[in-house]
């Protein structure tokens, strides 16, 4: 039997711990309380909440959390001192994850301890968190760069002092796949108590490091969303859970289906963008522009897709560019109601080429203009939200306000909002009113001048995003910047409520 062949494997997700120590991350206790709440929903087994001793606001976050009542166990983080523990215990966690540096180096100049008083306070610890009832994890902290010998007789100690898991942390990220599923092995053969590991990617190998500790028999991973943490990060959650789904068969406890929502909402209340080509996450991860792909996809999704869209919250793309297809374009279009015909769609595919070929991304706004433009007529592009009236009201001592007239589904609404400027009162207006039909956020705003003087036509080419990650992009030109991003808001809007209507 090999050591993968495993019925399950446990997610502690430090998200709220060392996800919150990327640089510049900072999360308020009601966002920590939300983002433990969609955690819990996701299906992770343990939530890190946060390091209690470290300041009031974060003590009350972790004690707000153990509060919730969630399925997840609730742990806090704390050194191997009593006033640390003491915090922790505090805050009604289910359980204390405590650390102490192991290695020599970390041993001499970050603790200033010898290897034997290091072995008593981490055995002392465990002790005392024992005594108090809750649940111990100990991480000997840079364990992949502590001696052998020493790393297997604190974990040694650790367990016969009372602790429950024992997590091997690759604090400064050295491993590869194989040096660490051995070392895992080797803790192994005096650690009989749950083995867990903790990942960093400096070297872009924590998520294949964390695989690998399993292979060796590590049955806890600790992972954050998107892989947050500290320098290059921690393991991503989304790539572990689903390398171990669907690479080496393991169950986790994980609704896949929630890993985009989370990761969103992650990335909205951290404001840590996600790299376009970031795997299961990434705006790019389900788009496909080669016509080789495009065409494979459309018709068996296997051919191009290791993973199903839909299995992790999310739907394929289809992108057009110089790499794009006939038949990726034509499913482009026919998704939005345009069926040209063969000598149009060659026509079409030639100019998205040579677009792709000055280096123009050719988005979902131009295939329409063009497919307008070869076609010869106006292509009613269907629209389900139309706009009636605009007015705005703004100036040096009033809030600029909005007020927005729009027809949804053949009836008038009115809707007026405040926001930092016109533009911002008027798109929230158009968010307001058209909430009801679809929830979308304003994922990218840009404004370019067409011509050159105070009366330039002013473009406004906008990316709006739905709760289930269809993307669309719209744009308008107008001689004023509200009407033109009121428009591309709107159309934006109608292009993803056309989608979501075609695939119910
Ligand atoms: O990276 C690390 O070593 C840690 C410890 C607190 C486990 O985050
Ligand atoms: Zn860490």
């Amino acid at each position: 039997m090999k050591s993968t062949d495993r019925k399950y494997i446990q997610m502690f997700d430090t998200t709220l711990r060392d996800g919150e120590q990327t640089p510049g991350v900072s999360l308020t206790p009601e966002e920590k309380v939300e983002l433990a709440h969609q955690l819990d929903n996701l299906g992770v087994d343990v939530i890190e909440a946060g390091t209690p001793i470290t300041s009031k606001g974060e003590a009350k976050a972790v004690t707000e959390i153990a509060k919730l009542g969630l399925n997840a166990e609730i742990c806090g983080l704390a050194r191997t001192m009593k006033e640390d523990i003491d915090a922790a215990i505090g805050c009604n966690v289910n359980s204390v994850h405590i650390f102490i540096s192991t290695s020599d180096v970390q041993m001499k100049h970050a603790l200033g301890m010898k290897p034997e008083q290091v072995l008593s306070t981490a055995v002392e610890s465990v002790r005392y968190v024992k005594d108090h009832g809750l649940v111990c994890e100990f991480s000997p902290m840079d364990a992949t760069r502590t001696d052998l010998e020493f790393l297997k007789k604190i974990c040694s100690a650790a367990e016969d002092a009372g602790a429950d898991r024992i997590n091997i942390p690759d604090t400064v990220g050295v491993m590869t796949p194989a040096t660490m599923r051995k070392l895992i092995e080797d803790v192994k053969t005096v650690v009989k108590i749950p083995i867990s590991v903790h990942c960093h990617n400096d070297f872009g190998m924590a998520v294949a490091n964390s695989l690998a500790a399993v292979e060796g028999g590590a049955s806890q991973v600790h992972v954050t969303i998107n892989g947050l943490g500290e320098r290059a990060g921690n393991a991503a959650l989304e790539e572990v859970a689903m390398g171990l789904h669907l690479i080496h068969g393991v169950k986790t406890g994980i609704n896949t289906k929630l890993i985009y929502g989370t990761s969103q909402l992650v990335s909205r209340l951290t404001g840590v963008p996600i790299q376009p080509n970031k795997a299961i996450v990434g705006e790019n991860a389900f788009a496909h522009e080669s016509g080789i792909h495009t065409r494979g996809v459309v018709v068996v999704p296997s051919t191009f897709e290791p993973i199903k869209p839909e299995l992790v919250g999310r739907m394929r793309r289809l992108v057009a560019g110089k790499h794009a297809g006939t038949r990726g374009i034509k499913t482009e279009l026919e998704e939005v109601g345009i069926h040209p015909n063969k000598e149009q769609l060659k026509t079409i595919v030639k100019r998205v080429k040579s677009l792709g070929d000055k280096g123009k991304t050719v988005t979902d706004a131009d295939l329409l203009a063009i497919a307008r433009t070869v076609t010869g007529r106006v292509i009613a592009e269907k629209k389900i939200v139309d706009l009636r009236d605009l007015a705005v009201v703004t100036g040096i001592r009033v809030i600029p306000t909005a007020s927005v007239k729009l027809v949804l589904d053949g009836k008038e609404y009115v809707a007026a909002e405040t926001g930092l400027g016109p533009v911002d009162a008027a798109i929230k207006a158009v968010q307001k009113l058209t909430a009801n039909l679809v929830n979308v956020r304003l994922k990218e705003y840009r404004l370019e001048a067409l011509t050159g003087g105070s009366d330039a036509l002013a473009e406004v080419i906008i990316k709006v995003e739905d709760k289930d990650g269809n993307v669309m992009s719209a744009r308008a030109a107008r001689e004023d910047v509200v009407m033109a991003s009121v428009e591309a808001m709107i159309s934006g809007i109608n292009k993803v409520l056309l989608k979501r209507r075609r695939l119910q």
